[in-house]
């Protein structure tokens, strides 16, 4: 099995639609249905979304203008007051949903909890004046760094609740991204726990706070909130840290949710692009909420008796939005794993739907391709007829995974939602809705009514059919990022001008590249830039070459993905050593450690390999074209002669 190729993604012709049964079941039921939507939506965005606003959300005050845009930056239903953790929960305490399950919790070890949107709320508004005890205000920062346990969803609505923006950053992160993070937040507390389980072991992630706090590491942060879950030996500094559950017991359970103004900041989320350091998101308050309530409705097709299962961790996009905001703001019934599929018990994912009966479930391509290898046993043996929507996400999915999805998982009833979305556009943008949309496998299908999707060329202009080119978003949506955190020239020159505006039309640039075929289908191929994708998880070469050259041993470093089996993209670095030191395997093994020292496990390189020199241009840059030929053990492809020096090429090919 591999990656999509554009040959095998030209040669994908079969289509599968929705049975009839599900169709008339469905929110959206045709693909006329879908037409009808959509073409109402292009033809008078604002008046669609403020249609949706009012129907569908809970409002402390309405808004006098749905859209104000000032390109690049836009404002969604200014002067609305709204609350994005009402909106989650006490909104459903006045309808029998008061006594339903809102977030079901299965955890690694094989404990469990339920707890029903009563009991949520009431934790909810608990932690939250343990924050305000603590002295956060609204505006303030609030850092979390979280195992997959139901108190990350709590703090995250507790900081919402009271209007502090939280920050979350993903468990796997090091000590040193988890300081970055914060330092640029300027966060005034963080939460955690002792430890998170991931298959099988214990990750120390108080003592990662502990590293990335030592030496006044991260200014501002006053306070330390420790869940206690793994419950090995810690240090507590006293002062500075807590345990949550001697706080939490005996506050309050009383917390009115503060009126927000549509866009005041809900959270900043760190993601990796092309250039420096990671860039923090920014989402606001009214128009995530809305375009994340809305899109799952629909792509996701909800019903209130659904128990939904979305397999990604809090601490990305995915999580947030469609763990977390999406599914509580429909009175859902969210389902958190903090599991993942392991040799050890390879078929836990398949054992936790059978004892919830799941109904929807999210992953993304590369769980599937390591679900693929463990076999189909697994599946087999257990009872999977719950299920009746399965989505993908993360990466371009390739027809023999979505074919063995739909086939083993789904019993080929199941609808695949594949969603092509960012942690910038907030929630999906292209996806199908399963009981109007037919399928094709490695498609994510048509753009979701209000969003204006194209494939252009550098210029901007429209590329023909089948021609690949850039995907772009020609109008704003209510989901989008508003800024990079700090920093609004950055948001402005990734996003915006990348391909320049044209009589003052702007044009979003995704990063990625696509096309679409003679149906209008969208095909996403995958990033364009120096971005890639390590088991859905997005890293920029260039932070892994910093923290390689970070390393004394390093002179230079050069980093690309190779294509991978099961992770889609993994990361393989060429370096150059200082003068007088040698290459040898233990120093290979000291640099990858040193790289998942400075950023994470996520960013392990699967192999570096030393080299006297890079192949560079006459002017100095790296022909990374050729190092990815090299990588994947191709034949370097194309033109190569403005190297500066072919012999490097040919002493790196020896190397091979
Ligand atoms: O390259 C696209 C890929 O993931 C990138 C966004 O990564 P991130 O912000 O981490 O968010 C991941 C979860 C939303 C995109 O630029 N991507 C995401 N979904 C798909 C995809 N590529 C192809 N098909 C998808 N369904």
């Amino acid at each position: 099995m591999s990656q999509p190729t554009i040959e095998s993604i030209l040669q994908e012709k079969r289509v599968f639609s929705p049975s009839s049964e599900f169709s008339q079941a469905a929110h959206i039921k045709s693909l006329q249905e879908y037409q009808q939507v959509y073409d109402r939506a292009k033809a008078d965005p604002e008046k669609f979304w403020e249609e949706l606003a009012a129907s569908e959300l809970h409002w402390f005050q309405k808004w006098d203008k749905v859209l104000d845009w000032q390109p690049p930056f836009a404002q969604w239903f200014v002067g609305g007051k709204i609350n994005i953790s009402y909106n989650c929960l006490d909104r459903h305490l006045t309808t029998w949903r008061r006594n339903k399950a809102a977030l079901i919790w299965e955890g690694e070890p094989g404990d469990s909890r339920t707890l029903t949107y009563a009991q949520l709320h009431r934790e909810v508004c608990q932690f939250a004046n343990v924050l305000k005890q603590l002295g956060v205000k609204k505006g303030d920062r609030v850092g979390l760094y979280m195992p997959m346990i139901p108190e990350a969803a709590i703090a995250m609505l507790a900081c919402a609740r009271i209007g502090a923006p939280h920050t979350v950053i993903f468990g796997g992160f090091s000590a040193e991204a988890l300081k970055d993070r914060l330092v640029d937040a300027e966060a005034k507390l963080v939460v955690t726990a002792d430890g998170g389980w991931r298959k099988d072991k214990i990750v120390p992630l108080k003592e990662q706070v502990d590293k990335a706090l030592a030496n006044n590491g991260a200014p501002t942060v006053e306070n330390v909130l420790v869940v206690k879950r793994t419950a090995q030996e810690i240090t507590m500094e006293p002062g500075r840290d807590h345990w949550w559950h001697d706080l939490q017991a005996g506050v309050s359970g009383d917390c009115p949710a503060e009126p927000m103004d549509s866009e005041d900041m809900l959270f900043i989320l760190y993601t990796s692009g092309t250039t420096g350091k990671p860039k923090g998101v920014v989402h606001t308050t009214a128009g995530y909420n809305l375009y994340t309530h809305m899109t799952l409705k629909w792509a996701f097709d909800l019903k209130d008796t659904d128990v939904y299962w979305c397999t990604a961790d809090v601490g990305w996009i995915t999580g947030h939005s469609y763990i977390v905001y999406g599914p509580l703001s429909n009175g859902a019934t969210t389902l958190m794993y903090e599991g993942a599929p392991r040799p050890s018990n390879p078929g836990c994912l398949w054992d936790v739907v059978e004892k919830y009966g799941v109904n929807i479930f999210y992953t993304a391509p590369t769980a599937i391709r390591a679900l693929i290898k463990m076999g189909e046993e697994h599946p087999n043996a257990r009872d999977l007829s719950s299920l009746r929507i399965l989505g993908t996400v993360g990466e371009p999915i390739n027809p023999e995974a979505w074919i063995w999805y739909h086939r083993i998982i789904g019993g080929e009833r199941c609808p695949i939602v594949d969603t092509w979305w960012q942690t910038e556009t907030g929630g999906f943008m292209i996806t199908p809705l399963p009981g109007a949309t037919p399928t094709k496998p490695g498609s994510a299908t048509f753009p979701f009514p209000g969003i204006i999707a194209d494939i252009v060329d550098l210029e901007g202009n429209p590329v023909e059919d089948n021609q690949g080119g850039y995907l772009v978003v020609k109008h704003p949506w209510p989901g989008m990022m508003r800024t990079v955190y700090g920093n609004p020239e950055r948001f402005r020159r990734t996003y915006w001008e990348h391909i320049p505006p044209k009589d003052g039309k702007y044009l979003y640039f995704a990063g990625d590249g696509a096309r679409k075929d003679e149906d209008g289908y969208f095909w996403v191929m995958g990033r364009v830039d120096d971005v890639i994708n390590v088991s859905g998880h997005r890293l920029g070469t260039m932070e892994v070459e910093s923290a390689l050259v970070s390393h004394p041993a390093v002179a230079e470093a050069a980093v690309v993905g190779k294509p991978d089996e099961v992770k889609g993209e993994d990361v393989f670095a060429f370096v150059t050593l200082e003068g007088s030191i040698d290459a040898s395997e233990e120093l290979e093994k000291e640099l990858k450690k040193h790289v998942v020292g400075e950023i994470g496990a996520i960013a392990r390189p699967g192999e570096i390999r030393f080299t006297d020199a890079l192949p560079k241009t006459r002017s100095g840059k790296i022909m990374r074209r050729l190092l990815r030929n090299l990588a994947a053990g191709e034949e370097v492809a194309g033109d190569t002669s403005t190297l500066e020096d072919r012999s490097v090429l040919d002493k790196l090919r020896g190397g091979a």
